[in-house]
């Protein structure tokens, strides 16, 4: 329970508590101690997580995929097989012009995509029709036929906020439509919708470890789910993205989940244009966000404005994505969305050995911006630990600055990053197990953050049973004066 306040002498405390409730048996006095697993080998492309499960019939669709696409607005993503000859060589001549183009990979290819919704189990009184699938090939690898169907945007009107939507997608044959889902809208904007749950998750992969994340992960029962980059770890084996995308699929069908690229997106291969797989097959909603790029993009949810930044792209002080940070963050309503959470996949503040140093040249070109808008908390992955930092700005110790998390700690097949700089002083907790977090923003003025372990049993909710947990109190202070400006 946070029922300590700050000390007076410090009025500006805004990481009102420490609240690192230990569980489990293990003594965690020095949580860096704590005895960890080893590296998991990726889960078998058999294994029973990574295959088709949507029904017998091989044109069921699969991998579904649901993300925000703007106010009022849901992306449907999924994938079919593909069908029948003709077909085959609509999609050969496709795929040998990609070839040709080398710098193309993606074509359009054949299928109907279509997602049927209502507001009760099996009473579907809306559909709305996708424009041509897309697929890819690369080397050997054929992509299925990848889906994108927008609802809310169109003559349909936007969904209702806060209410459940009975959906299924169509499969690759006429007349095949797959199992019922179903899942819960956004509430409307402001902070009459809070408390929210936000899930975090990072570096996730399709090991145990990450089968083992996902189960903490619906114990946690988040409203939405911001996954920090490095998804499946495919590096370039595109049957692992398909691998990848069922495993979550039990999730991603019943959440919203927004994705920040990491370096594994990348993928590069020859004639095969970077972030192939990761901006065909998932929904990126940039457009609805004045972004030029599918790499970063921001959107609102409850009472947060969330901003996701991209590490592998230009993030330079004069870049664009530095001008549209600073326009975006310019915009934001905080009596609407009071709190604004920023991710990007390599940390701006981390203190373990791995990858040291990679976030400092874009910490360089938009930290400055981070401080001045008041940004609240600022979520990144990369680095295979968990670490959360107090507070700060240029490496010091301020009350007014963010709060730094990195949540890199998903479970993939590299394993934990498990060696570390002495502690600065910014580190309040840093500890290489595999986990999820979740942000629960409790109204316009507090939040609680709560790290869960993989290695610690699911239990009942509440910060106590957690890992880690900090109650962050926003103040004239920690809104910095572009914040505060927008707020009065
Ligand atoms: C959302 O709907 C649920 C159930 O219908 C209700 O209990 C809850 O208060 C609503 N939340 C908001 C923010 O409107
Ligand atoms: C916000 O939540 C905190 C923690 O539950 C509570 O102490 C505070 O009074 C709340 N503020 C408002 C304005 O309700
Ligand atoms: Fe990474």
């Amino acid at each position: 329970m946070p029922g300590r306040g700050p000390p007076r002498s410090l009025p500006l405390l805004v990481v009102a508590l420490l609240a690192c409730h230990m569980v489990g048996a293990t003594d965690l006095s020095d949580a860096t101690l704590f005895a960890r697993k080893p590296v998991s080998e990726q889960l078998p492309l058999h294994h029973p997580r990574l295959t088709q499960t949507c029904g017998p019939d091989p044109a069921s669709p699969e991998q579904v995929h649901l993300s925000l696409a703007g106010p009022g607005a849901i992306a449907f993503n999924w994938v079919t097989a593909r069908q029948g000859r003709a077909s085959s060589m609509f999609w050969s001549l496709g795929r040998r012009v990609a070839r040709a183009a080398r710098t193309l990979g993606k074509y359009h290819c054949k299928g109907v995509s279509s997602v049927q919704y209502g507001f009760a189990s099996g009473d579907y009184t809306g559909r709305v029709d996708g424009r041509a699938p897309a697929c890819y090939s690369v080397d050997d690898y054929d992509s299925g036929v990848l889906h994108e169907v927008i609802v809310g945007r169109g003559a349909e009107g936007p969904l209702p906020a806060n209410t459940t939507v009975y959906y299924r997608v169509s499969g690759a044959r006429e007349g095949v439509w797959g199992e019922e889902s179903s899942f819960v809208t956004p509430p409307p904007l402001g902070v009459d919708s809070l408390p929210y749950r936000l899930g975090v998750v990072g570096d996730l992969g399709q090991t145990e470890d990450s089968l083992s994340t996902l189960e903490h992960l619906v114990a946690t029962d988040p409203q939405s789910v911001v996954l920090v980059g490095d998804l499946s770890y495919a590096d370039g084996d595109h049957r692992r993205w398909d691998a990848w995308a069922r495993m979550v699929s039990p999730l991603t069908s019943r959440w919203l989940w927004m994705f920040t690229e990491g370096n594994h997106e990348r993928e590069r291969a020859r004639g095969v244009p970077d972030w192939l797989a990761y901006t065909t097959r998932f929904h990126l909603p940039h457009a609805s966000a004045g972004s030029a790029s599918p790499l970063y993009y921001s959107y609102d949810v409850a009472g947060a404005h969330v901003v996701m930044l991209g590490s592998y792209t230009d993030h330079d002080a004069h870049s664009e994505q530095a001008a549209w940070l600073a326009a975006d963050l310019a915009a934001v309503d905080r009596a609407r969305t009071p709190w604004v959470v920023v991710t990007m996949h390599a940390p701006f503040y981390s203190s373990n050995l791995a990858h040291l140093g990679e976030g400092e040249p874009m910490r360089a070109g938009m930290e400055r911006l981070l401080n001045q808008h008041g940004v609240d908390v600022v979520f990144a992955g990369h680095v295979h630990a968990y670490e959360r930092s107090l507070r700060v700005v240029d490496g010091q110790l301020d009350d007014c600055g963010p709060v730094y998390i990195n949540i890199g700690d998903g479970g993939n097949r590299e394993g934990p990053d498990t060696r570390w700089l002495d502690r600065p002083r910014w580190s309040a907790w840093r500890e290489p197990s595999f986990g999820h977090g979740a942000l629960d923003l409790l109204n316009a003025t507090h939040a609680v953050w709560t790290w869960r372990r993989n290695a610690d049993a699911i239990r009942a909710q509440g910060p106590q049973h957690a890992a880690d947990s900090v109650t962050l109190v926003r103040t004239d202070c920690s809104l910095g004066d572009a914040g505060l400006a927008a707020a009065r």
